[in-house]
């Protein structure tokens, strides 16, 4: 594998989440698969789980990990061909990606939208310049649009918590946030389960359909209470609205997921990326009760990241 970006560089999906849970249960099987080689993880953006889990996953397989906030600890980044740079900005990607890629042997990069200019977030422009500056392979650690490490441990996660021999039934919940959230996770969610042996239905109020690439495979309804019908499985995620580009559209009154809300379920089990804010996204009844599986999730980040990193080195 040269590059994870999506569910589309991935070619057998149960067999790599099959991957993540032999590594779970074996984590140092490989200590010496990693050996000299050097894994960079450049964060352009906040993170708890991304950066550690990847990092453990890193060093779990014997690499050495460099971590950098390029945000804060490098150069301004240009990203523009042909810029005059008598400006703000310091260093041309051209030369950063090609130096670190110097450095590292596999690049991980997380880097959010802006959320003013569609078109501008859904190029990926700033993945794609590192994918082809730096030479080496990439791993998404969330970019504008996916959040594919995140998508694999969610479905590690159902398929560890789903009723043997039954396809269960996943909606994917809106919740409301008091700031324009990306659409990435959400998109990227869809996109995997749309690809996994479930039955996906997306709800949310109206205005905050995403862009139907990622959905095709889905239900799309704006009546979260008959999505909730006999959900197995609810991801809750808030979302800015796609069409009308990083707006909030409503304060999302009324969308919260509650106990109550859960009655109309299959006593199912309740996700979320994290992080979360508590009693505006989910209630603390949900987040502190039987049915969450936040804690689960996050926990299954090291061993999404460990199967991607253990194919990239097994193709260097
Ligand atoms: N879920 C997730 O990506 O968490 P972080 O932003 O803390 O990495």
């Amino acid at each position: 594998m040269r590059k994870y970006t999506s569910v589309h560089d991935v070619a057998d999906l149960d067999q790599l989440v099959k991957e993540a849970q032999h590594l779970k249960a074996n984590p140092y099987k490989y200590k010496t698969l990693g050996e000299n080689r050097t894994l960079g993880l450049i964060f352009l953006n906040p993170s708890l789980r991304t950066r550690l889990s990847t990092q453990k996953a890193g060093q779990n397989l014997g690499m050495n990990v460099i971590v950098m906030n390029l945000d804060k600890e490098g150069w301004a980044l240009e990203t523009q061909e042909g810029a005059v740079m008598n400006g703000t900005t310091v260093e041309h990607i051209k030369e950063a990606a090609a130096v670190m890629g110097q450095y590292c042997d596999i690049i991980g990069i997380r880097s959010f939208p802006k959320l003013q200019n569609r078109e501008e977030d859904y190029s990926e422009e700033l993945l794609n310049q590192f994918i082809k500056y730096s030479q080496k392979p990439i791993v998404s650690l969330e970019s504008a649009t996916r959040h594919p490490l995140q998508s694999l441990a969610d479905l590690l996660t159902i398929k560890e918590n789903a009723v043997a021999g039954k396809r269960p039934k996943v909606v994917l919940s809106w919740a409301p946030h008091i700031k324009p959230i990306p659409q990435c996770v959400a998109n990227s969610f869809a996109e995997w389960m749309g690809q996994a042996d479930v039955d996906l239905v997306i709800t949310h109020p109206e205005g905050y359909e995403l862009a139907g690439e990622f959905t095709k495979n889905a239900t799309v309804t704006t009546n979260q209470e008959a999505a909730l019908q006999g959900a197995d499985f609810v991801y809750v995620k808030n979302w800015s609205s796609y069409t009308e580009y990083g707006q909030v559209l409503t304060d999302g009154e009324g969308w919260m997921l509650t106990n109550e809300k859960l009655k109309e379920t299959n006593n199912a089990k309740v996700m979320h990326c994290l992080p979360v804010r508590r009693n505006v996204e989910l209630s603390d009844e949900i987040l502190d009760g039987p049915s969450s599986l936040v804690l689960e999730q996050a926990n299954n980040r090291t061993y999404a990241a460990q199967a991607v990193l253990k194919r990239m080195l097994e193709a260097l």
